[in-house]
This record gives structure tokens, C-alpha cells and sequence, in this order.
């Protein structure tokens, strides 16, 4: 005889809780928790003391750590685990803790997602309009550096010797750096909107010593001249931009390019079938809340694109993180 077993509800108790490690991830961070237990605060009462907390808070917090793994136990003291050393720990060269900043900042906004869906595109401000004096990724863009910086350098192992390359929607400059150093020559135009190049980008370049080759072009880059170069990168743009504007965009890169040269497009790639990876899903959505035509393409739809523009090879390039890198040769 067969045994009707009754769905669990547990996965769905998890879901109506879901947001709640990163807001806790958060508040560790924003109370400088990880900073305290590498100081050697290790025990509820002296971490409460060292971050000017209740205990009463403090504790729920902590085990709520520890039992995401972030941090480990050991009877009643508690230390880092290596991932939260490495990218929770503020000084950390990995350091990701704006990232999950940013995101917990948007939490209220994205409450608003019905409406996103039924109206089809965002149901507040647009972070990448026309209209954008680029405040919200000049606020944000630097976090995303230390996200990029090991695929970027694995990418500037893979290309040829430049002479110049150009940064559309430089950030912080993240992938025209990493050539930058491994070419000494190299001299790049950084494109963004001009708070991001004065706050974010300059800073960067100043830091990794790369200043006096940088040229910054502000403004929107579907108006910028992008000039002729050996080399482009286009880092975590073509999602918010849309299929219309993306291609526009490529069409232009590729006219643009010298003979021979290379388009760099890094991005979240859509899976094979579309449900199989979560998180380029929720980034769809992420582009359905912020931007007018933002949409995650799959590899195929990326080289179409590419091939349309005039692009004639393709090569994907495996980088450290979940995506490849997608080089289109001229
Ligand atoms: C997701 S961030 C990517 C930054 C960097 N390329 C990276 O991979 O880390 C997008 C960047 O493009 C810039 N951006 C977006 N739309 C733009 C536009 N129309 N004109 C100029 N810059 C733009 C933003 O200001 C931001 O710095």
C-alpha cells in the first residue's frame, strides 16, 4: 500500500525568514563583531562590551552566527571562520562587506516586487536612467572591486600585449587595472558618470599606481567617443542596459576596436535551462526592480549579440568565481 507522506513545511519557514542571515551578516558587520572576535573579544559578554552592546542582543546575534557558520564554536568562545576572516573581516584585502551593505539598504524596496512584476519594470527610481548622476554606484561600485579583482587578473594573464584599452562603466576600474599592472605600457580611457570617475575610479588608479595612464571621459557612455583601441571592457553592463541598447553598445565597441582587437564582457550568464542557476535569476529580478531594461543573457544570446555587431570568434574563458569571461575577438 502506498503512504501518502505530507509536504514539510519547513522549506517554506525558511523562506519567510530569508532575509534574515544577511540583515544578520549586517549588523556584525555595522557593530564590528568580526573585528572584535579577531581582537580577541571571544565570548558574548566580551564582545557585548567590546562593540557597546546589550548581551541580550548580543547573544541572539552571535549564535545566529555561528549557526550560519560564520563564526565557530568552541564551548563558550567563538572565532572567525576562514570565509568570514577573508571577506567580512573590514582591512581584509577580500573584504565584501559593502556588498552585503548595499543590498541590506534596498531590503524595504524590495518588498515592492509585485508591482515590479505586474507593471513590468521597476516601481521606483531607476538607478541607470539618463537621469542618473551615478550616486547610487558611486556609493557602492568600490565594494565590487575586491568581488572582480581575481577574475580580472586571470583575465589579463589570458590577453595579448595592448597599447590601449578602453573601460566602459569603469567602477572602479577593476578590469582595466588588473591589465594595467600586467602591462606597464598600457594606457586606458576610463568611461563613467563623473562622480564615480572623481570618487571611486581615480582613487583606485591612484592607489595601484596606475594614475598617470588613465584618462577619464565622463558622462553617459551610449554618448561618450570611445576612440580606438586594442582592447575593451565591458564589466557588468550589458545586463542593465538591456537587449536594445546592448547591442547598439556592442555594434559601436566593435567599430571602435582596432584589427585583431578584443572585447572583454563579464557578466552573470544565464543557464541552460533558465532554472538551473538561482542566483542569475534573482539578479534578473534585481534588473527587474532598478532598471528599465535590465535582463541576465545566456552565453548564446551573448554571442548572437556579439556576431551581430561584427565580431567573428569567441572565446570563454574560465576565471575564478561562479561565471566565465567572455572574450570577442575583432
Ligand atoms: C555594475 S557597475 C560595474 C563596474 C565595473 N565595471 C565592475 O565590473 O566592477 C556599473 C557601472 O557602470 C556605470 N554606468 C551605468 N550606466 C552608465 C551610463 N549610461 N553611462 C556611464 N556610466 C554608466 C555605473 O556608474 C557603474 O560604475
Amino acid at each position: 500500500m502506498e503512504t501518502q507522506v505530507a509536504p514539510n513545511p519547513q522549506r517554506i519557514m525558511q523562506f519567510a525568514f530569508g532575509f534574515v542571515p544577511g540583515v544578520a551578516v549586517y549588523s556584525a558587520i555595522e557593530l564590528g563583531i568580526f573585528a572584535a572576535v579577531a581582537e580577541g573579544h571571544n565570548t558574548i559578554a566580551k564582545l557585548a562590551a567590546a562593540c557597546g552592546c546589550q548581551e541580550r542582543g548580543m547573544q541572539p546575534l552571535v549564535y545566529t552566527l555561528a549557526g550560519l557558520g560564520l563564526l565557530e564554536q568552541a564551548g563558550d568562545h567563538f572565532r572567525l571562520a576562514p570565509d568570514t576572516r577573508m571577506f567580512l573581516l573590514p582591512g581584509s584585502p577580500a573584504y565584501l562587506g559593502g556588498v552585503i551593505a548595499h543590498q541590506t539598504r534596498l531590503i524595504g524596496a524590495w518588498a515592492q516586487m509585485p508591482e515590479a512584476v505586474r507593471q513590468g519594470k521597476p516601481p521606483g527610481t531607476v538607478v541607470e536612467g539618463d537621469q542618473d548622476d551615478g550616486a547610487f554606484f558611486a556609493a557602492f561600485v568600490d565594494s565590487l572591486f575586491n568581488l572582480n579583482w581575481p577574475a580580472a587578473q586571470a583575465v589579463a594573464r589570458a590577453l595579448p600585449p595592448a597599447r590601449t584599452a578602453v573601460d566602459i562603466g569603469c567602477g572602479s576600474g577593476v578590469w582595466s587595472l588588473a591589465l594595467a599592472q600586467a602591462q606597464p605600457e598600457l594606457k586606458v580611457v576610463a568611461v563613467d558618470r563623473k562622480l564615480v570617475l572623481e570618487t571611486v575610479a581615480r582613487v583606485f588608479a591612484e592607489r595601484m599606481g596606475c594614475s598617470e595612464r588613465y584618462e577619464y571621459r565622463a558622462g553617459n557612455f551610449r554618448d561618450v567617443d570611445l576612440g580606438k583601441s586594442d582592447v575593451v571592457f565591458l564589466g557588468h553592463i550589458l545586463h542593465s542596459e538591456g537587449e536594445a541598447a546592448s547591442r547598439t553598445l556592442l555594434k559601436r565597441v566593435h567599430d571602435g576596436l582596432n584589427p585583431g582587437g578584443v572585447l572583454v564582457i563579464a557578466e552573470m550568464v544565464a543557464s541552460t535551462p533558465r532554472a538551473a542557476d538561482v542566483f542569475s535569476n534573482l539578479f534578473d529580478l534585481n534588473m527587474l526592480m532598478w532598471t528599465e531594461d535590465g535582463t541576465v543573457f545566456s552565453a548564446t544570446q551573448m554571442e548572437e549579440m556579439g556576431r551581430e555587431a561584427g565580431f567573428t570568434r569567441f572565446e570563454w574563458l574560465a576565471v575564478p568565481g561562479p561565471y566565465p569571461v567572455l572574450l570577442a575577438f575583432r
